[in-house]
């Protein structure tokens, strides 16, 4: 540590003014140190004050159920004539429409929800897949599925008694049996029916 805390006997007049230039020499390090973070957080600060965080899309809460994006009949998977996989879906207390979702290995898919009265969540088995799903707002998330397979899609956000037994299913496919089944342009899900 310090020279001076040595014992004066110890203490000559080189040990001192070697000890004095290390105190010095770490002084430095410290302020470099600090200097660093400090502009760290001045970059981030001002590059995440121009660039928000993430995309911010709402959707109307109240007519969710009649009108757009989100209504029933429009929950599922489907493929876009460009090859675009979109998966729809609701979260609830406590449940997710629909409680079976299918999709492809091997594609790129994306996942679109939003929850009509509470805080809910998902994430799929050992994916990536995670992400929240907050009434007002479409939650999006973008993932290739490397594994076919079911796997668990439970919600990870407390949502209120019922929030352990609120799950979904995802059935991964191959890529051909996919694609054969999602040939008609229509929902797909694996819900039984
Ligand atoms: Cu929904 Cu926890």
């Amino acid at each position: 540590m310090s020279g001076s805390s040595m014992p004066a006997a110890a203490r000559g007049h080189g040990s001192e003014a070697v000890s004095v230039a290390a105190e010095r020499r770490w002084a430095y390090i410290v302020m470099a140190i600090i200097a660093l973070l400090i502009l760290m957080m001045v970059f981030t600060g001002l590059h995440w004050a121009s660039m928000p965080p993430s995309r911010v899309e709402t959707v109307d809460i109240k007519t969710l159920h009649v009108k757009g994006e989100f209504v029933e009949s429009n929950l599922g998977t489907t493929m876009g004539p460009d090859g675009k996989v979109i998966v729809r879906l609701i979260a609830q207390q406590y449940s997710f429409v629909p409680q079976c979702i299918v999709v492809p290995a091997e594609m790129s898919v994306t996942f679109r929800g939003t929850a009509t009265d509470a805080i809910h969540g998902f994430i799929v088995g050992k994916t990536n897949v995670n992400t929240m799903l907050i009434p007002g707002f479409v939650a999006t998330f973008t993932t290739t599925f490397s594994r076919t397979g079911e796997q668990l899609m439970p919600c990870h956000e407390y949502c209120g008694t019922g929030h352990e037994a609120m799950w979904a299913r995802v059935q991964v496919l191959p890529t051909a049996e996919f694609l054969s089944k999602a040939r008609g342009g229509e929902r797909l899900s694996c819900v039984p029916s």
